[in-house]
């Protein structure tokens, strides 16, 4: 019988874990014999007997868990975790293959067959194993439940007695998965919510979600998509016209999310320090690109700063502060991606190297053709 193995993991401040009770008897549905590391599911208040009620075997430590696993699922290993991976084993996890090269070469050296899960192809049918969206669509929730809890305002309009509260203006910028449901979240606190993003076809979704869209709205504008729907690269009196517009924008804004990231590069700075300065003492920004540069200049990973009297938090793992619900949704993406890979008949791996999904999450043991 084959052996999926969920070891503990290591890395400061990563509460995740890979797999669930839930998760766990489906792989044993698999036919799979499914092994976890006593302690795996602690961050996410998950107990060793809910995984053992679950069909699952609790080893004692990491060495125990990964020995001679066919299949091993995690959050984001490291490098000292994977070296014990056996010959042929399939790794499926967040490997960060834009920026973690060294850990890649060394699974393929190792023979390991590694999926970097940020890699599957944003298509409909990977849509139920497309873990960037899960987390990110947490994350976007987050962000503003943080930056509510930091503002020393409220976020709703109140109208008491004792006169009324203004409501906070909040400000999205980069409408993606998590940017969206930022303006979602915001909006359900009762702040006005207005929102900003380079590709044109999130005017209508940012409008949808009762946001007000900020952008010059120009013909350059209305053709700056893509026939992929990606942004195309804009004029540069258009990117002056645009900064102009989001400068006078920030300084009236409470909240700002920002969001925008660029696969494998350096996020853009999107809010400079003299925007900061602009904003009221008080403000909060949440950056959640603070892990890849920052979308500006001051933002420190995972740490909370003030500058010019602005809050601005750096948090870079925000779905880790939803350890239980994060962790349910990265697990069930794994199962959907598991189940592509076993066949449901012997338990087997059996590998369809000519689908577009395993072919564009794969990063080491693809056969040479
Ligand atoms: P992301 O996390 O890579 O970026 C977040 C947002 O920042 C994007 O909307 C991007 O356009 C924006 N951005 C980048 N540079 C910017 C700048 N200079 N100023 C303002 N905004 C900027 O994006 P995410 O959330 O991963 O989504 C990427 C795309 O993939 C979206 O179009 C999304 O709708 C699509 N998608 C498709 C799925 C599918 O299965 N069909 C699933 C998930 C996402």
């Amino acid at each position: 019988m084959m052996r999926l193995a969920v070891p503990k993991e290591t890395r400061a401040g990563e509460t995740r874990v890979a797999a669930t009770p839930e998760s766990v008897k489906k792989f044993k549905g698999l036919g799979l014999d499914v092994m976890i590391q006593s302690g795996a599911g602690q961050g996410a208040r998950i107990s060793d007997s809910d995984y053992q009620a679950a069909g699952a075997t609790i080893a004692p430590d990491a060495a125990a868990t990964l020995a001679g696993a066919d299949i091993v699922l995690m959050v984001r290993p490291e490098a000292a975790q994977t070296a014990v991976l056996k010959k042929g084993a399939v790794l499926a996890a967040l490997l960060a293959p834009h920026s973690d090269k060294e850990a890649i070469a060394a699974l393929s050296a190792q023979g390991v067959t590694a999926f970097a899960m940020e890699l599957l192809p944003r298509i409909s049918r990977a849509q139920a194993m497309d873990v960037l969206s899960s987390q990110a669509n947490l994350a976007g929730y987050k962000a503003v439940i943080d930056a509510a809890a930091q503002f020393g305002r409220a976020m709703p309009m109140m109208m008491t007695a004792a006169g009324t509260i203004a409501p906070a203006r909040v400000l999205v910028m980069g409408v993606g998965v998590a940017g969206l449901q930022a303006i979602a979240t915001a909006k359900r606190l009762g702040a006005i919510v207005s929102a900003t993003d380079v590709r044109p076809a999130t005017k209508e979704q940012v409008e949808s979600l009762g946001g007000t869209f900020v952008a010059v709205m120009d013909d350059e504008f209305k053709n700056a998509q893509t026939a992929g729907g990606y942004a195309k690269e804009m004029s540069a009196e258009y990117q002056a016209k645009q900064a102009a517009l989001i400068a006078e924008t920030i300084k009236k804004q409470d909240i700002i999310i920002t969001t925008a990231l660029i696969p494998g590069r350096k996020a853009p700075i999107l809010v400079s320090e003299a925007m900061i300065q602009s904003m009221k003492p008080g403000s909060v920004i949440v950056d959640l690109a603070a892990g890849a540069g920052g979308n500006t200049p001051l933002s420190r990973p995972d740490e909370v700063v003030e500058a010019h009297g602005v809050t601005i938090m750096g948090h870079t793992n925000l779905p880790g502060r939803l350890a239980t619900d994060a962790s349910s949704l990265y697990a069930r993406n794994l199962f959907n991606f598991v189940s592509l890979i076993v066949d449901k008949k012997s338990g087997q791996l059996a590998i369809d190297w000519n689908d577009e999904i395993i072919k564009g999450a794969a990063v080491s043991g693809a056969p040479s053709t």
